[in-house]
């Protein structure tokens, strides 16, 4: 057992590891508001769900992922863990669709605005937070993609490559994630910087697909 002294400037005694609940039950059950919240806003699995309103959604997460992954490529120590972001990436997945559905003219990454408004991701537990976020969405992604089909024709080749994620392989990305985060020994103080990321890119994310904050 240690002491340390957590982000709201109190003193803390941790308990071993052992006694604390897994950390990704921690991040769901602290997510659970945020992940409800942002679900319900973007309505992806609505029955009126339309092709314009689909193009915003890609054209909005284009625009968070992009800057986001290049922010979590220079967090240094990550790819330490087990967790390698650079093999993560999929802005790039949202620049094909967004191609694929304005076939008259390709956007260059410039054309689609980024957001300035990041979540802190400068340490290894916040940036780990940030990717829990940015993974899972892959799993709501396997049932999003199969509406997007249902709903609008859209396959993973015409526009819908970023929501089929990883596709076979989704199970097993989660999983690979959820081990290596699994496996760190963390502190509370760690847990915590874990789940604040968390809640902040879930949030962050929702306002900018709201269009409130800032570009770059
Ligand atoms: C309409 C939109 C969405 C739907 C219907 C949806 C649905 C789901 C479902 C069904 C799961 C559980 C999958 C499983 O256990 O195999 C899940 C997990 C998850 N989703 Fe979503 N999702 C949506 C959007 C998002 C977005 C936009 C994000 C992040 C930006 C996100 C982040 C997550 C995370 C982090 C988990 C993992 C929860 C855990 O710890 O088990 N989801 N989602």
């Amino acid at each position: 057992m240690g002491a340390s002294i957590s982000a709201d400037g109190l003193e803390r005694i941790d308990p071993p590891r052992g006694e604390r609940a897994p950390i990704l039950a921690v991040l769901r059950e602290r997510t659970r508001a945020e992940h409800g919240a942002i679900e319900r806003s973007l309505g992806l699995m609505s029955d009126t769900l339309s092709r314009g309103e689909y193009l915003r959604i890609v054209e909005r997460f284009h625009g968070f992922w992009r800057p986001l992954e290049q922010r979590l490529a220079q967090t240094s120590g990550l790819a330490a863990t087990g967790v390698d972001p650079a093999s993560r990436q999929r802005a790039h997945l949202l620049l094909a669709d967004l191609s694929a559905l304005n076939e008259d003219a390709a956007p260059e990454p410039a054309a689609s605005p980024l957001c300035a408004d990041l979540p802190f991701v400068g340490s290894v537990p916040a940036a780990l937070g940030a990717m829990y976020v940015l993974e899972g969405a892959s799993l709501g992604g396997q049932l999003i993609s199969r509406h997007l089909r249902a709903r609008l024709g859209i396959t993973p080749e015409r526009g819908g490559r970023f929501f089929h994620g990883y596709g076979e392989r989704t199970g097993e990305m989660w999983r690979a994630f959820g081990a290596a985060v699994s496996a760190l020994v963390l502190t509370a103080e760690m847990e915590d910087a874990m789940v604040q990321a968390a809640v902040a890119t879930f949030r962050t994310l929702g306002q900018w697909c709201e269009g409130t904050p800032a570009t770059s």
